[in-house]
């Protein structure tokens, strides 16, 4: 399907204004506001309250995850256009030497770059059973970019923490929407000071876009999405960790796994970090007709802070798995893209499975673990074809 029929496709209810130029989309909602998204990207379009899109999992065929494809998760509204001259990073808290960094202050310090899938804790979420509230994220609230910048221990280091400091804070310049609390998080001091954390201003080789939280935002990798604060206009060493709505209730997960819509006492959880083993299939789509003859099976595969060991399909249901091919483009805190070819012995109907294993001997379950906000998802996932 081409990109543009793609796009109509997922966002029917937005009415195209033609003109000149690439075309525009824009919806009008309650609360009279309208919103602009320009070009067809062919993003899925899971909220336009604040701008919250997914990539079609049809896009994770390159290593790399072009800009325009990546998603974008915000709870709020993005910050209006910054000045990025006018820019300036506070950081404070336990530490000795309080600092305010320009941009070009920033740009002066060693540049490090990682590659990092960046996953949304909510992705998945709509496969819950039974189902939770929240974004209804399919599979596509996931991404891998080149993310470069100073690395934050380097800026907390010319801060000299005290020995006081056990969390760093971060705080995002979007705008708050009534009484919705501030996005503010906080990271343990021993993943702020990890040689792979950033302060990153690039992704791809390109400056941050306003949608990924230009000039500059936390890139923790390994970890949940929720953890890479975007627009970080403050950071600040705390004593503990940073009590605040987005520390908790949100992105916690219960310690022990309970029945499917059982409430969870918020005593028994912990703060959801590092990401899970995953794998997903992009090709052939989820309800594809296919001409007899070999089926070229794709998809890809990460492991938040692990590595993935093997990838393995299935196409009997789970009874028998043979070994995906891994492609050689790897990264420490990236995903392995993988391919798989199958000769269907019959035409008809068919269900093929994809299920990762990780290098620390994690593997994707058959369910994943249910809990109320319907983080982590991370079922063993699986497409039905058709073959002619
Ligand atoms: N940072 C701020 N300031 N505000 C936000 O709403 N969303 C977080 C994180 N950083 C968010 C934020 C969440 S939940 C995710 S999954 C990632 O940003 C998404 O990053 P992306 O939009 O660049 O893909």
């Amino acid at each position: 399907m081409n990109s543009r029929r793609h796009f109509l496709k997922h966002v029917s209810a937005a009415a195209l204004v033609a003109g000149a130029g690439p075309p525009i989309l824009t919806w009008a909602f309650a609360q009279e506001q309208s919103l602009a998204v320009p070009g067809e990207n062919g993003m899925i379009v899971r909220s336009y309250r604040f701008v919250d899109l997914e990539s079609p999992v049809e896009y994770f065929n390159t290593w790399l995850t072009p800009v325009p494809h990546f998603f974008v998760r915000n709870h709020m509204h993005e910050p209006s256009e910054l000045n990025t001259p006018d820019w300036r990073l506070s950081i404070g808290g336990e530490v000795e030497k309080p600092l305010i960094v320009s941009l070009a202050e920033l740009s002066k310090l060693e540049t490090h770059s990682v590659v990092n899938t960046l996953e949304c804790a909510g992705n998945g979420r709509s496969l819950h059973r039974p189902q939770v509230p929240g974004v209804q994220w399919g599979k596509g609230a996931v991404g891998t970019a080149r993310f470069s910048g100073p690395r934050l221990r380097d800026v907390l280091q010319r801060a000299e923490v005290k020995s006081t400091g056990k969390h760093v804070m971060f705080r995002g310049l979007d705008e708050v929407p009534g009484k919705v609390p501030p996005f503010i998080r906080s990271i343990p001091i021993e993943k702020a000071l990890d040689a792979d954390t950033l302060i990153a201003t690039h992704m791809n080789g390109s400056p941050l876009t306003r949608h990924h939280g230009s000039p500059a935002r936390a890139l923790v990798p390994g970890w949940i999405g929720a953890a890479s604060c975007k627009w970080i206009t403050e950071i600040k060493v705390l004593d503990k960790e940073f009590a605040g709505n987005f520390m908790s209730p949100a992105y916690r997960f219960p310690n022990q796994p309970g029945k499917p819509g059982d409430a969870v006492n918020p005593e028994d959880t912990h703060p959801v970090t590092a990401l899970g083993v995953k794998s997903v299939i992009s090709a052939p789509s989820d309800g594809a007709r296919l001409k007899s003859g070999r089926v070229a099976v794709h998809g890809a595969a990460w492991a938040g802070e692990a590595d993935i060991a093997k990838v393995e399909i299935s196409t009997d249901g789970g009874t028998t798995w043979n070994p995906a091919t891994l492609s050689h483009d790897q990264a420490h805190y990236a995903w392995r893209l993988w391919t798989y070819d199958w000769k269907p012995a019959r035409s008809g109907d068919h269900t093929i499975m994809s299920r990762a294993t990780d290098s620390q001997s994690r593997t994707q379950p058959s369910t994943a673990v249910w809990n109320p906000s319907g983080y982590l998802y991370n079922a063993i996932d699986q497409v039905n074809i058709h073959v002619a």
